[in-house]
């Protein structure tokens, strides 16, 4: 699958918004590298600028770059008059000319489903670091339970928009063993006042990778793991985490 078909999630980009607010628990740890490390910053797939606008205004030198332009939009429409710059780039293919001290990437690597394309932001965020900079980034730790495949429709989470709707959100999941790529497929639900009813369905491709093989593909693709944590607490991974938090280094 092309990276460009697997991005329907994001078509909505005001519904990602409402889904995905909060600041907290990812936003103060990249808040800590960046005091430890410096700047500027360089958000790889800021979609809505959830984290990048606040760190803007903690005021930290910070670049946005998103492959889709409906979340860069919505982003510098709330950032207003922030000095941010927002790049409407492929994560795999960008060219900034200049070097950042801290380059982080939440909720963005697993979506990078062929290790061409990996690799190909790896690279690119190597010719961006400047050479004491880190490189931070999140992907899902394959708990055994995320291995398994549900065919049933499964209740997700459910919310309330801005017009007073309330938003079901269910769906099913789907893991290929051979590619590792896990497909969870949500469906939004909501009904207008007059009784319309409204149903969105969004297959979202994201590739697991396990923990000694993602320590390889950064090291046979230059780069140092400086930390590698289980949540954002700075607690070393363990079996029971959700997530794999790497800092890391390019080799020189
Ligand atoms: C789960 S969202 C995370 C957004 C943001 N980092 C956050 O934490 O709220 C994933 C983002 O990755 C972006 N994305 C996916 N593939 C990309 C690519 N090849 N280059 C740049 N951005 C990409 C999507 O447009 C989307 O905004």
């Amino acid at each position: 699958m092309n990276v460009f078909d697997n991005l329907i999630e994001y078509a909505d980009a005001a519904q990602y918004d409402e889904e995905n607010s909060t600041f907290e628990p990812d936003g103060p740890f990249f808040v800590d590298l960046i005091r430890q490390y410096g700047q500027p910053v360089l958000e790889l797939a800021c979609g809505t600028g959830r984290l990048t606008i606040p760190i803007a205004q903690q005021g930290f030198s910070i670049t946005g770059l998103d492959v889709v332009s409906g979340m860069l939009s919505l982003a510098k429409h709330k950032a207003a008059d922030l000095p941010i710059e927002w790049i409407e780039a492929d994560a795999r293919r960008f060219h900034l000319g200049k070097q950042f001290k801290v380059i982080l990437a939440g909720g963005f690597f697993q979506h990078l489903l062929e290790r061409a394309d990996q690799e190909a932001v790896l690279a690119h965020v190597r010719a961006h670091l400047a050479p004491d900079g880190v490189f931070a980034f999140n992907v899902f730790f394959p708990h055994a339970d995320s291995l398994e495949a549900s065919d049933v429709e499964q209740e997700w989470f459910s919310y309330v928009n801005p017009q007073g709707q309330t938003v079901t959100v269910s769906g099913t999941d789907h893991y290929d063993s051979i590619r590792q790529v896990r497909t969870e497929t949500a469906m939004r639900r909501w009904t207008e006042v007059n009784g319309q009813r409204h149903e969105l369905i969004a297959p979202l491709q994201q590739r697991l990778f396990f923990p000694q093989e993602l320590e390889a593909l950064l090291h046979y693709n230059g780069f140092t793991i400086l930390e590698r944590y289980g949540d954002y607490d700075r607690q070393p991974l363990a079996e029971e985490h959700r997530l794999m938090i790497f800092v890391c280094q390019a080799r020189r």
